[in-house]
C-alpha cells in the first residue's frame, strides 16, 4: 500500500503543468504515511508556486540588475548525516527590497501576494549544491528586526518546512536576543559574506532535518 500512496502524486507531478496548486499543497502537507514535520508552515505552500518554470540548481531574482548590493548566496544542501548530498530538494527563498518591503506588482497569485514577488525556486542536483543571486535585502522600515531572506526546503517524500531565516553576522539590528529566538532549523542561519569582485558572497549549508521537529529517523541517512 505505500507504493500506491507515493505512486499517485508522483504521477500527478509528472503529467500536470502546474496551473493547479490544491493537488500539491496537500502533498506538500503530508508526508507519504500522513504524519507531518516541522511544525505549522504558514504560505509553505508556496515552495510549489513556480508555474512552469523548469528548476534548476540555481536562480537569479528579479531584483538583481536593480541598484543594491549584489550577492551570491550558495552551499550545499545535505541530508541529516550533514555529509550526503541531498538531490531533488526543492529550496524557495523571497526576501525585502532595498527599502524593506516585501514589494509586488499587484497582479500576484497566491503567496507572491505576501511575499512579493523578489522570490525564487532552486531544485538541487545529485550534488546538492545550490546559488542564488539577488540583492543584499533591508531591514523592514520600522528596523525591529534585522535584514533576513526566508527559506522553505520540500524534500521529495516529505511536506516542505521553514527552516532558519538568513541573516547578516554583521547586521547592527542581530541582537544577542534575537539570536538567541534562533531555532538552528537546518542548521545554522546567521552567515559572514565576504566581497569579491564588487559582489557580496554568502556561503551557507543546509542540513534537513536538523532541529525540525518528527523529522523521521528513516532519513537519518
Ligand atoms: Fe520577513
Amino acid at each position: 500500500m505505500k507504493t500506491f500512496k507515493i505512486s499517485i502524486p508522483l504521477i500527478i507531478l509528472s503529467f500536470t503543468s502546474f496551473t493547479s496548486f490544491t493537488s500539491f499543497t496537500s502533498f506538500a502537507q503530508t508526508t507519504t504515511d500522513g504524519t507531518h514535520v516541522g511544525g505549522a508552515c504558514e504560505g509553505c505552500e508556496a515552495v510549489f508556486e513556480f508555474g512552469t518554470a523548469r528548476l534548476n540548481s540555481s536562480c537569479t531574482l528579479p531584483d538583481y540588475n536593480q541598484q543594491g548590493p549584489k550577492m551570491e548566496v550558495s552551499g550545499t544542501i545535505f541530508q541529516r548525516d550533514g555529509k550526503t548530498p541531498a538531490d531533488g530538494v526543492i529550496l524557495y527563498i523571497y526576501h525585502t527590497d532595498q527599502t524593506g518591503e516585501y514589494p509586488a506588482t499587484g497582479d500576484e497569485k497566491g503567496w507572491g501576494k505576501r511575499h512579493g514577488y523578489l522570490r525564487g525556486w532552486i531544485k538541487t542536483d545529485r550534488s546538492g549544491k545550490y546559488a542564488f543571486y539577488t540583492l543584499k535585502p533591508a531591514p523592514y522600515p520600522g528596523r525591529e528586526a534585522p535584514a533576513h531572506i526566508h527559506a522553505t526546503v520540500k524534500e521529495p517524500l516529505l511536506n516542505a518546512y521553514w527552516i532558519d531565516e538568513y541573516l547578516f553576522e554583521d547586521d547592527p539590528l542581530l541582537t544577542p536576543k534575537e539570536r538567541s529566538l534562533q531555532k538552528k532549523r537546518g542548521g545554522n542561519g546567521i552567515a559572514t559574506t565576504t566581497k569579491s569582485n564588487g559582489m557580496l558572497l554568502l556561503k551557507r549549508d543546509i542540513i534537513l532535518g536538523l532541529n525540525i521537529p518528527d523529522y523521521p529517523a528513516g532519513n537519518k541517512k
